[in-house]
């Protein structure tokens, strides 16, 4: 059976990846009609949101995303709006870090199949909150589009201290445009930036291509209801989701701002990935690989296996009314009222 959208009530304290518990609740509030929480209705659209290659956008871009943001961070002033920035941050860290049982489990929407279509929602209202809050129904999120050598550094406008798109819990070394290795899981090699690029095409050749020629690979292993959580992840998750998450957070073990240890805030943990702006930036190129990866052709295809598309995840949109959302609706980001803007992908043809 599917794995169905969680018991709020059931929400309780999660723990941080690796470390003790969260301190303080990831639950969101409880809506007053829980059992008639209805399926998502996609609103109708008369223009698509383009989301932009983030190394790109101009000032006016800029200067929109900067303020629907900020709008965002004010909502905090209500803990019990769903909107706020910490609320939305909680999203995460609730679904990820054990906040939520299914029948005595923990929920976890990573490291399976679950992962590409439960973020791909939690950015869908993401992104219509920022819109929303600065009354532009054409927003769009930006992509950190770290699998072309033009966006394989933090984007500029990321790295602007005292702006609301910016992080302070992040490592130093993300700043002043070095370049990434999408390979890492945290040991630093030391080679040239040109070898580093090269390397990254090959390792997006080789979890597009080679190693995911068919759906299981890709998208992760079953879970279903009853199944135990973290079956194994599909190639993207792997690499370069999971590095890119590792270095852009603090080095784990080092002394954050507060005189806490490090669990690698904020990016670098599940519970508190979503306080880094960057968060969703990043996980717009990781679900922009998803489209991408369905043109490449061959088996290439969504599953089509009745647990995955029926499975369920429980949201707040951007007038703060609560949905059911389905993997089946989920599947053409075009349908859902979003588009990515094209760029090159030079990995195509980087075959090892
Ligand atoms: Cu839900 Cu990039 O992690």
């Amino acid at each position: 059976a599917p794995i169905p959208a969680p018991d709020l009530k059931s929400c309780s304290r999660a723990t941080i990846t690796n470390g003790p518990e969260v301190p303080y609740s990831c639950c969101p509030s409880i809506p007053e009609d829980l059992d008639k929480v209805p399926y998502y209705k996609f609103p109708s659209m008369t223009k698509l949101r383009i989301r932009p290659p983030a190394h790109a956008v101009d000032e006016e871009y800029i200067a929109k995303y900067n303020l629907a943001t900020s709008r965002m961070r004010e909502l905090d002033k209500d803990p019990k709006d769903p909107r706020g920035f910490k609320q939305q941050a909680n999203v995460h860290c609730a679904y990820c870090n054990g906040a939520y049982k299914i029948d005595g489990k923990e929920l976890q929407v990573h490291e399976s199949w679950l992962f590409f279509p439960f973020h791909r929602w939690y950015l869908y209202f993401y992104e219509r909150i920022l819109g929303s809050l600065i009354d532009d129904p054409t927003f769009a999120l930006p992509y950190w589009n770290w699998d072309n050598p033009k966006g394989m550094r933090l984007p500029p406008m990321f790295d602007v201290p005292g702006s609301s798109i910016y992080d302070a819990r992040r490592n130093p070394h993300v700043r002043c445009g070095t370049i990434i290795d999408l390979g890492s899981y945290g040991n630093e090699t030391k080679t040239t930036e040109l070898q580093t690029m090269t390397n990254n095409l090959t390792h997006m050749y080789r979890q597009m291509i080679t190693n995911a020629p068919c759906p299981l690979l890709f998208f992760g292993k079953p879970y279903r209801l009853g199944t135990a959580p973290k079956p194994g992840a599909g190639t993207i998750e792997n690499i370069p989701h999971t590095p890119v998450h590792i270095w852009t957070g603090t080095v784990l073990g080092s002394k954050l701002e507060n005189g806490d240890t490090s669990f690698g805030e904020n990016m670098g943990n599940f519970y508190s990935a979503g306080l880094d702006p960057v968060f969703y930036c990043h996980h717009g190129n990781v679900d922009r690989m998803w489209n991408e990866w369905k043109q490449i052709g061959g088996k290439r295809r969504d599953l089509t296996d009745k647990d995955w598309l029926n499975s369920e995840f429980f949201f707040y949109d951007e007038n703060r009314n609560p949905w059911r959302v389905r993997v089946r609706d989920c599947l053409d980001s075009k349908k859902m009222g979003y588009d990515y803007a094209p760029m090159p992908t030079p990995w195509r043809n980087f075959k090892p």
